[in-house]
């Protein structure tokens, strides 16, 4: 199947003039077409409206990047890989443009990249090995994506196992790798103990090798129930040696690393893969993540760490193995008590045989730390060092001119500033360019333009170089109707308020800092005052934290418990009273930062909101069961009943009046207008996560309502201006945006048509309608935008 990344709906019409005359007829007629439409028993679809979809820049990634990996064959060619935000691919510019923006809800686990292959020899071929996770999180099978035009559309070739792109020693690899002389041949080496697996014709089908001796028998944490750190590793690397066989006919020579410690982990075959052995003389104490060759060298490279990563790791190696000897030779930058961290990121200069560099995974204190060779390993050199202790001796210029947030004053530990990164999985210098490197971080893509400094006057510039990396995991999104458009709650990086959508912010929260703020929220009569909640050590830590200056400043709610965090919460109209349902320690309630006490009203998990308008009145949902406090949340009492739902996802209430309620559930959207005592289910959809109210049509019109939901069995993202009765999907084929379950949405009260999309993985989006309402059937992106696959 193609899928294609061109925005077929604008282009569609740009190009079609014969249907101009449809459209024009909608737009004039839309109420009527619309309200038709709905009523047909022959309308299948939902009418659809295109936007313009953006992402919120943020700048500098904001996660995990395990690899950065240059096509050896053609120069500029490069592609990064993330964990949970999918593949990019490198522009001229520094600039990366996303890959896989189209994966909708039906394969949200798309957006995990294990690994990655960009073919030596037909170099517009590309190969991502995908899936999140090996265990129940994820239901699916892992998947090939097949790209021949460098990852513009793919195919998809299923495997028969799961594949896990978020899981433990997603920074080893490259798992996937294409045979440089014989390009129809692949190896791809799974986890889970499903072995070593090989395609000969592209990746389209794929075959067990079933006689590679081992499947690997490490697994970081045997006993933990939830089946992340008990599924057996698996497979480290492939590397093909380039150097052995002739074009037109398979690689002999192939390494493959396996993640075995303490038994044979090092695997050659010199037959094309027709047989298998460990490789003699191997040091297996750890286990190695990098395979990497040194073609003019002879010499294969090997950094090893005592665990998967990409968090863990506090002993570890470098090797070397002479292919033509046979002699294995320790190279390992550190040891002693200068050894506490394992090695990661691998790379040669293809340009310079015997410069290499190597990566700690990880040195948490007091930063990161990268090694340099130019005599092939004898001797290195670091990024820092001390001098007289504890200063530092930087070795490099830092530049974050394209992600200020990142800074050197921004905190990730309390063990100090880590400037130049940690997990540091994918280390790569440009084959054609020496001075040319990048590597991911667990935060960021990190780089430079004169890596050769390093060995002239041994200072590099190391510049955050991620720009269009956007991969952050959205909490939670406000749009308040004074200040800033919009502020985020983001996991890992805290969130901002995003002053600009177009310009990266300077700084996250500050006082307190959280590494994740799992909601926010504004009070409707006052709306410069905010909440926000965190997911930290409560016990250090308060996790709530209050600003009346639209975010710009904070204060820590002096009530906040010691045990509490997570979860989901409220602000009351005024600002006074803070309703939080937390993670784990039930729904509690404070005002004025008195110390919270527990609403023994509510069940736990429920679903809370604030009234926009009465500062005493709040809401939650728990079941089918829609609950109303009218005294600050001290007491809620139950109240109408939401069908047949028995999950509710969120509830929204009308900024201007009281007790004008939507809330999404399991079943689908509910509606009261009289403070929840009764509630009429909207027609159309059918299962509804996030929902968000935004600025009406027209003045005086109801606000418009966005909705991620089912309607007429497609999983999309919509928006009805006339209170749920009619709806248009407002995403498209490029735009599928992942899981729905996990996306949080926040309308726009200032601007009509504006939302806010948050994704876990690919940052914050907003759209803005670019074009009339079209009618199911008329146009291209009519409500098949959530089935194109
Ligand atoms: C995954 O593959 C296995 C082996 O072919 C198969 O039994 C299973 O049904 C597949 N699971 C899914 C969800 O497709
Ligand atoms: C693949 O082969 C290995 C042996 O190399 C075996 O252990 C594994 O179960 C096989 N996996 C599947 C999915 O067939
Ligand atoms: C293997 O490596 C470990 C860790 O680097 C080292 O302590 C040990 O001495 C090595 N064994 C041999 C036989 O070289
Ligand atoms: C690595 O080795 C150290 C020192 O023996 C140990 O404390 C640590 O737990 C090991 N890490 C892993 C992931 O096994
Ligand atoms: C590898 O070993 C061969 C044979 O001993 C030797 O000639 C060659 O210089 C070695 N290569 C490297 C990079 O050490
Ligand atoms: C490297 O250059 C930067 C910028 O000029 C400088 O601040 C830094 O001190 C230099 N590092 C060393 C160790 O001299
Ligand atoms: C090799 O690296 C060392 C240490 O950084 C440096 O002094 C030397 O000039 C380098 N040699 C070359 C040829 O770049
Ligand atoms: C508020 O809670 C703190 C501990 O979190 C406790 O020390 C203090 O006594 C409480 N204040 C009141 C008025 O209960
Ligand atoms: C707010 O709600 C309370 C409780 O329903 C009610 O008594 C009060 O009149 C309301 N206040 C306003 C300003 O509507
Ligand atoms: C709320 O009322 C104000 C004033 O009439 C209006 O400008 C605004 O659009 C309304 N907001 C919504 C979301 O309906």
């Amino acid at each position: 199947m193609l899928l294609s990344r061109t925005y077929i709906c604008a282009s569609h019409f740009v190009s079609q003039p014969a249907l101009v005359t449809s459209r024009t007829y909608i737009a004039m007629r839309k109420d009527l077409l619309v309200g038709l439409i709905v009523a047909s028993p022959l309308a299948a679809l939902a009418a659809s409206q295109a936007y313009t979809w953006q992402n919120v820049k943020i700048g500098g990634g904001g996660g995990f990047v395990p690899d950065v990996v240059f096509n050896p064959s053609e120069k500029g060619l490069t592609y990064a890989r993330t964990d949970i935000g999918g593949a990019y691919k490198l522009n001229a510019d520094d600039s990366w443009t996303p890959l896989l923006d189209w994966v909708d809800n039906a394969r949200w686990d798309y957006w995990g990249v294990d690994a990655l292959a960009t073919d030596p020899v037909d170099t517009s071929r590309l190969y991502l090995a995908v899936g999140m996770y090996t265990n129940y999180y994820d239901p699916n099978n892992g998947t090939i994506l097949i790209s021949t035009d460098y990852g513009s559309t793919f195919t998809a070739s299923p495997l028969p196992f799961k594949v896990g792109g978020n899981m433990p020693s997603r920074g080893m690899g490259e798992r996937l790798a294409v045979d440089p002389h014989s390009n129809n041949i692949l190896y791809f080496g799974a986890r889970s103990g499903h072995g070593l697996w090989k395609s000969t014709d592209y990746g389209a089908t794929w075959a067990n090798v079933t006689d590679f001796p081992s499947v690997g028998t490490y697994a970081p944490d045997p006993s933990d129930p939830t089946g992340i750190e008990s599924d057996l590793t698996g497979i480290a690397f492939v590397t093909f040696d380039s150097t052995s066989g002739t074009s037109g006919a398979a690689t002999p020579r192939i390494f493959v690393g396996v993640a075995n410690e303490g038994s044979d982990n090092i695997f050659i075959s010199d037959d094309a893969g027709a047989t298998w052995a460990a490789i003699p003389g191997q040091n297996n104490t750890y286990l190695p993540h990098k395979g990497v060759l040194s073609p003019d060298e002879g010499v294969l490279y090997i950094s090893e760490s005592n665990g998967s990563g990409p968090y863990d790791g506090t002993l570890g190696a470098v090797w070397k193995y002479n292919i033509t000897s046979g002699v294995w030779t320790d190279i390992t930058p550190v040891s002693g008590s200068n050894l506490y961290f394992g090695f990661g990121g691998l790379s040669v200069d293809l340009q310079k045989p015997g410069t290499l560099m190597v990566a700690a995974l990880n040195s948490w204190y007091p930063d990161g730390q990268i090694f340099r060779s130019n005599d092939s390993g004898a001797t290195w050199s670091p990024l820092w060092a001390y001098g007289d202790y504890p200063a530092i001796n930087k070795y490099y210029t830092y530049s974050d001119s394209l992600a200020p947030w990142i800074g050197p004053d921004y905190t990730i530990t309390t063990a100090g500033t880590l400037q130049i990164g940690w997990m540091m999985e994918g280390l790569s210098i440009d084959p054609f360019d020496s001075d040319h490197w990048l590597y991911g971080t667990g935060e960021t893509i990190y780089g430079g333009h004169d890596l050769t400094k390093w060995d002239t006057i041994h200072n590099v510039t190391i510049d955050s170089l991620a720009n269009g990396v956007e991969e952050t995991s959205v909490q939670g999104l406000i749009s308040p109707p004074t200040g800033a458009h919009l502020l985020s709650a983001l996991g890992d990086i805290e969130g901002f308020v995003h002053t600009s959508l177009t310009t990266p912010p300077l700084a996250s929260y500050m006082n307190p800092s959280w590494s994740t703020t799992a909601d926010l929220d504004f009070a409707g009569n006052v709306p410069s005052s905010i909440v926000r909640i965190g997911t930290g050590d409560a016990s250090t830590t308060p996790q709530v934290a209050l600003s009346t200056d639209g975010g710009a400043t904070w204060t820590p709610d002096a009530g906040a418990p010691t045990d509490a965090s997570g979860g989901h919460v409220s602000l009351s109209a005024n600002g006074n009273t803070v309703l939080w349902a937390t993670s784990g320690s039930g729904v509690i309630v404070s005002t004025d930062m008195a110390n919270f006490s527990t609403v023994s009203s509510l069940p736990s998990g429920a679903v809370i909101a604030s009234d926009k308008k009465n500062d005493t009145v709040f809401y939650a949902a728990s079941g089918d069961t829609f609950y109303v406090s009218t005294n600050s949340g001290a007491t809620f009492v139950a109240a109408g009943s939401l069908g047949a739902s028995t999950a509710p996802v969120k509830i929204v209430v009308n900024p201007n009046v009281t007790g004008d309620i939507f809330v999404s559930t399991d079943k689908g959207i509910f509606t009261s207008t009289n403070l929840g005592a009764s509630f009429t289910a909207l027609p159309g959809p059918t299962e509804a996560w996030a929902i968000a109210l935004g600025a009406p049509a027209t003045s005086g019109a109801p606000p418009s309502l966005f909705a991620a939901a089912t309607i007429n069995g497609v999983v999309g993202y919509y928006r009805s201006d006339n209170v749920g009765q009619t709806w248009v999907q407002i995403n498209d084929v490029a735009h599928g945006f992942a899981n729905a379950a996990s996306n949080v949405i926040s309308g726009d009260p200032r601007l009509y048509g504006r939302v806010y999309i948050g994704t876990n993985g690919r940052g914050i989006w907003y759209g803005d309608i670019s074009g009339t309402a079209i009618a199911a059937g008329y146009g291209q992106c009519g409500g098949k935008t959530g089935q194109a696959r």
